[in-house]
């Protein structure tokens, strides 16, 4: 598993390096804000629901993953040959790779995403992912978004937010990016994939979508980005401190 961290940095905050957990529902902002965040402390970014999102793209195109249902045996065996990784292209976008393949525009669609929340059901994915994204945030310096990034993956992370909006809020993001990218969403569709997600998420058996004891609850039904990397700036200066 590759990845690389951004250059612009604000160095105040950036003697020590911790970890910093980002939670919560689907299209809630949290890369947005991992992102942005990452960037400004010039840590790395790891998108979690990238690598979920991968493993399903890899069962779909293999059959493993329909509309009826899932081959959980094949998807378990093929376990060991999922390579994940991220890479920066030329303009510093981190792009998703399979097998050494750019998947990046491919894992963002709908078809994908519901995908993801399904085979993020099984537990020996859960098991093999977190493993991976432990690893990554070994040395520390780690922005990581997800979904249970606070409870399982970083229980020990020094920072941990937990990101909240309304299910309109979220779907109306989602169909904009999606107008913006060409396509012709639904708005009724895209709305009903974050509630079923949010469903699915949140009460799965293993790592279902819950805020950590310790982490911090914000609501950015009514911020925009730059308001929220100044609340989330103060709390890393609080946390260094
Ligand atoms: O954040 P996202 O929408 O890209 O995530 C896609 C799916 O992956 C989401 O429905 C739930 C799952 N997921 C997860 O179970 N655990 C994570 N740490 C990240 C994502």
């Amino acid at each position: 598993m590759q990845f690389g961290c951004e250059s612009q940095t604000d160095k105040s905050v950036n003697v020590k390096k911790i970890n910093i957990a980002i939670d919560g529902f689907s299209s809630c902002g949290k890369s947005t804000m991992a992102k942005g965040l990452a960037k400004k402390l010039g840590y790395t970014y790891i998108d979690t629901g990238a690598m979920y999102r991968a493993a399903a793209l890899h069962a779909i195109r293999n059959g493993w993953m329909t509309g009826e249902g899932m081959e959980e045996e094949a998807i378990r065996e093929s376990m060991g040959q999922l390579d994940i990784s991220f890479r920066k292209d030329g303009k510093s976008n981190q792009n998703t790779y399979l097998n050494g393949e750019n998947v990046e525009n491919e894992i963002r669609s709908l078809e994908v995403a519901d995908g993801a929340s399904r085979i993020s059901t099984l537990p020996f994915v859960r098991t093999t992912l977190v493993r991976l994204q432990q690893k990554m945030a070994e040395k520390g310096g780690v922005v990581m978004d997800g979904r249970d990034i606070g409870t399982v993956v970083m229980p020990d992370a020094e920072l941990k937010i937990f990101l909240t909006a309304s299910p309109e809020v979220r779907a109306n993001r989602r169909f904009k990016e999606m107008q913006e990218k060409g396509e012709n969403p639904k708005f009724e569709e895209v709305l009903h994939n974050v509630i079923e997600r949010d469903q699915r998420d949140t009460t799965r058996e293993v790592s279902p979508l819950r805020k950590a004891m310790d982490a911090i609850e914000l609501d950015n039904s009514h911020m925009g980005i730059e308001e929220q990397l100044d609340w989330v700036l103060k709390q890393v200066k609080r946390v260094k401190s």
